[in-house]
Order: C-alpha cells, then sequence, then structure tokens
C-alpha cells in the first residue's frame, strides 16, 4: 500500500466519527466544492417605494409590534421567531433566504434539486399552473432558469401544495372556497393560490409576529391580489366570527411555535368551526412524516384534543426518489374537524 493511499485510509478512519470523509474533488458537484458565505438575497431592483417603506421604523411595524405585544402571550411568545430571527436587511429583501423562506441553504436546495422538482410538477400540471404562475426575482427572491423557466422555492412549494389540496379538496374546481393561512409569512401562498385558483372568494393571511404581518400586507397590495387580505391576530377572532372559512393552512410555522400557541390557534379554529386544516410541519430530525415542533413536540395530540384529526398525509412528492433528492422534502398533513 502507498503512503499516500495509507495516510488517507488513516485520517478517514478519524474523520468518519465526525461524519466526514475524504473524497476525490472531481466526484463533486461544483455548488459544493468551495464552502463560500451563500448570499441571503439575490441581486435584484427593489420597486421605487419599497426600500422606504420596507425599514424597522416604519411606524405601521411599530405599532403592529405594539398591539401584538399588548395581546394574549400565549400565542406571541416565540419559540423560535425571536426579535433577532428577522434581520433590519430581510424586511426589505423579505423574499430573500431568510427565516421566512429558506431558499438556498435547505435540504437538496441547488440546481438539481430545483430542475428535479420543476420536472416532477411538470408531469402532474394537469391545472397547466407553471404557465399560470410566473416567476420574477423582486424582494432578493432567488430563481434557477431550467427548461426555460424561471422558478423559484416560491413557485415550486406553492404549485406542490395546490396539487395536495386540488386533489384531496377539489379547490381548483370548487367556488366560493374561503381560506385562512395561519402563520402567513409574507404572503406567498395567499399570491400564488389567488393567481391560480378563480374558486378562491377570499384567502385571509395572519401571524402572531408583527414583522410577518407589516411584510405580507406590502406584498399582497404590490402583487394586487384583492383576494387575499392581512388580518391583525388582534382582528382574527373577530373576522373568523363575521367571515367564516371552510380552510385552514399552517405551512412550516406550527413546528416554529410553542405548544402553547399552537393550542391558542387549534382552540380558535375549532371554536369557528374551521372543517379542515392543511399543516406542513418542517422536517425536524428527518422527514415531516410527523407533527414536530422545532422543541421535538409532537403537536398532533394538541390539534386531536380540539377535534381535528388526520384525514391523510403524504410526501411533499409521491414519488420516492424526488422526495429524496427533490427541493426541502416534507410531507403534507390534512386534518379534519371531527364533528362534520
Ligand atoms: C418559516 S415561516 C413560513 C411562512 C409561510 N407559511 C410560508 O410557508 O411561506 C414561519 C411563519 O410562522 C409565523 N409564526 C411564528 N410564530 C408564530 C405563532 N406563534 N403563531 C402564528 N404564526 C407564527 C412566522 O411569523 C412566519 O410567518
Amino acid at each position: 500500500m502507498s503512503v499516500k493511499r495509507w495516510i488517507k485510509i488513516c485520517l478517514n478512519h478519524v474523520l468518519r466519527r465526525y461524519g466526514g470523509e475524504i473524497v476525490p474533488t472531481e466526484i463533486l458537484y461544483e455548488w459544493q466544492r468551495v464552502r463560500v458565505n451563500k448570499p441571503c438575497w439575490n441581486n435584484c431592483t427593489l420597486p421605487d417605494d419599497a426600500a422606504r417603506y420596507l425599514k424597522p421604523d416604519n411606524p405601521k411595524l411599530i405599532e403592529l409590534q405594539q398591539r401584538y405585544r399588548a395581546f394574549d402571550s400565549d400565542v406571541t411568545t416565540p419559540l423560535v421567531w425571536t426579535d433577532r430571527h428577522v434581520r433590519p436587511e430581510d424586511i426589505t429583501y423579505f423574499r430573500g433566504d431568510n427565516a421566512w423562506v429558506w431558499q438556498v441553504r435547505g435540504k437538496n436546495s441547488n440546481v438539481l434539486g430545483y430542475a428535479l422538482s420543476l420536472y416532477y410538477l411538470k408531469s402532474i400540471d394537469r391545472l397547466r399552473l407553471l404557465d399560470k404562475l410566473v416567476e420574477d426575482n423582486s424582494f432578493g427572491n432567488f430563481t434557477f432558469t431550467v427548461a426555460g423557466r424561471q422558478v423559484s422555492r416560491d413557485l415550486l412549494d406553492s404549485i406542490a401544495e395546490i396539487y395536495f389540496l386540488d386533489q384531496h379538496l377539489g379547490v381548483g374546481s370548487r367556488a366560493g372556497f374561503r381560506v385562512l393561512d395561519v402563520g402567513a409569512g409574507y404572503g406567498r401562498l395567499a399570491h400564488r393560490m389567488v393567481s391560480a385558483l378563480p374558486g378562491i372568494e377570499r384567502f385571509f393571511c395572519t401571524d402572531a409576529v408583527a414583522v410577518s404581518t407589516f411584510v405580507s400586507d406590502y406584498y399582497l397590495r404590490f402583487r394586487g391580489v384583492e383576494k387575499a387580505l392581512v388580518i391583525p391576530l388582534d382582528e382574527i377572532d373577530n373576522t373568523l366570527r363575521d367571515h367564516p372559512v371552510d380552510l385552514a393552512i399552517n405551512i412550516h410555522s406550527f413546528s416554529e411555535c410553542r405548544t402553547q400557541a399552537i393550542k391558542w390557534w387549534a382552540r380558535l379554529l375549532s371554536k369557528h368551526r374551521v372543517k379542515n386544516l392543511m399543516v406542513v410541519p418542517n422536517a425536524v430530525g428527518g422527514t415531516g412524516e410527523r407533527l414536530l415542533t422545532r422543541g421535538g413536540h409532537d403537536f398532533l395530540p394538541l390539534l386531536e384534543r380540539y377535534g381535528y384529526r388526520t384525514v391523510l398525509k403524504e410526501p411533499k412528492f409521491i414519488d420516492p426518489v424526488v422526495q429524496k433528492y427533490g427541493l426541502e422534502p416534507s410531507w403534507h398533513h390534512l386534518l379534519e374537524l371531527r364533528t362534520y
């Protein structure tokens, strides 16, 4: 055995204990070769008013923060969404790679993962969503050009979620359908669902984090999707009393909440007889097949306590190979309120 080979075996022996291994550079893809600090947002131009408006000292944001601070701490006390979770620059470049949507730092978040996911979605795209929904790099969004299209995690995840809802609740063909998104981030899915599905009558977005309410309110007005409305946390109870909804959605949000907060939301949804609840958890410690918080707490029993039971759950990508190598694999869960 050559000395070089012997040294490699010895080094690998040590490195494997720490999850590492020496491999030849030529078997790596270029994005795996050098660990560079990835940028947080993509090069983009901002609309004229955006840089002025989307600031931590905007009086509207400050007012929302005061209102949320005065609200029920059961729902507002953060698990991960502390004041430092969103940086000042994330407010301006809210569609960058940040706490709202990881784009280039999550599992398989490389050009191959994006390409595989796009081709998978193309293969199931009976509603022609890839033609109806277009993408751009506004507000720092990362896009990859694949098959002549600009694609992003915003676009691909939204299409996967819409197909799940169409498959199991027929949202593509229903009229007068009303939706509530709890923990709606910057309004990603509201923008996509309202743009794609004419049968959506109303899409409410709400959140227990003031900066998310602030940014989503701006973004949905920017996109001009009038059927999507942002409801501040302290108005959501009255809104649901006056405007019942058919479906609540919670995507990568309950996983980032304390159990008290999840309980608060489950009680609210149950009180207002929201029939269906779609949950996409973070893939905590694995796959996303279980409903876990970032603290490892199983929150399904909490939802069950308020009458919700799992009707079905399935991988984000039905094809197991795509589920393994596609963009940010997780699971889609559908729950129903028991008395229906
Ligand atoms: C990772 S982001 C996901 C955003 C959005 N659902 C999406 O998929 O694009 C998590 C969201 O959960 C919200 N959130 C955090 N704590 C919350 C709580 N206690 N109640 C409701 N939403 C919360 C955050 O403000 C943020 O909008």
